[in-house]
């Protein structure tokens, strides 16, 4: 696991948006996982300044989002087909044929997240997963308690990440209950992993997930056992990590 601390968001943006573009110019077919949520927009900036100035190019990529919402239709600004297209699709300049989110709307969800998986095994697995964090140590929308050997699947949302994610609706009652996401195996499967996480709501999640033992009730603590992690973290981020770990430099 590295940990990158940079003083801004957008400084740690503009580096993993670096890393990516080298391993993007050594895998023109590149699969990428996608999160949504604030915390990689900074990134999904950083990465559309590559692709204008011509030094990223993801025409031949693939990607495939982390999550959905159930019952949101597509349509509806913060459904995360919505959001891709908006964050990652159009600014990355990717083909949108390429480019697959959850089916929260499907009438048979289990066999659509069935299939889900299967298609990214038909890519040959995800290269690499861009990754936020929830406050609650969620990742996708594993939350805590998830099967280490869960794969896509429907899930039912806590209160938690419920009232979390109101901020981008009228209200709570408009928050879905259930959404369909990869699961920790499919996480823990992608052959490298950035985890994004700014501002200090995110610096106790944080601060479990490197320094206490790997724990369910912790989902993202699981990505300890990963061989190819980075936390790219702005300083608030980083702010409840022991001072030897906070005082490392940038890879
Ligand atoms: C959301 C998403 C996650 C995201 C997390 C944090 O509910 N399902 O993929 O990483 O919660 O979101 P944010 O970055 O907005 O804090």
């Amino acid at each position: 696991m590295k940990i990158a601390i940079y003083d801004s968001a957008d400084d740690a943006a503009t580096a993993a948006a670096k890393a990516i573009a080298v391993t993007a110019a050594q895998r023109p077919d590149l699969v990428l996982g996608v999160a949504t949520g604030s915390s990689p927009q900074p990134l999904y900036r950083a990465l559309g300044h590559l692709v204008q100035a011509g030094q990223l190019d993801l025409r031949s990529a693939s990607a495939f989002a982390l999550d959905e919402y159930v019952g949101l239709d597509y349509q509806h600004p913060e459904s995360y087909h919505s959001i891709v297209q908006r964050d990652v699709t159009a600014p990355l300049n990717m083909d949108a044929a390429r480019v697959r989110v959850p089916e929260g709307l499907a009438l048979d969800l289990c066999r659509a997240a069935t299939a889900y998986e299967a298609e990214i095994a038909l890519q040959g697995g995800i290269d690499l997963q861009i990754l936020g964090i929830g406050g609650n140590g969620h990742i996708g929308f594993n939350e805590p308690g998830s099967p280490v050997d869960s794969r896509t699947r429907v899930v039912d949302l806590t209160g938690e990440t419920r009232s979390a994610n109101s901020r981008f609706f009228p209200s709570i009652d408009h928050v879905p209950t259930q959404a369909m996401t990869q699961g920790l195996a499919t996480i823990m499967a992608a052959r490298s992993i950035v985890l994004v996480a700014n501002g200090i709501d995110k610096a106790d999640a944080v601060r479990r997930a490197i320094e206490e033992p790997a724990d369910l009730s912790h989902p993202a603590s699981l990505l300890q056992r990963h061989p190819r992690v980075t936390f790219y973290l702005d300083a608030a981020a980083a702010s409840e990590l022991s001072t030897t770990l906070a005082a490392m430099t940038a890879p």
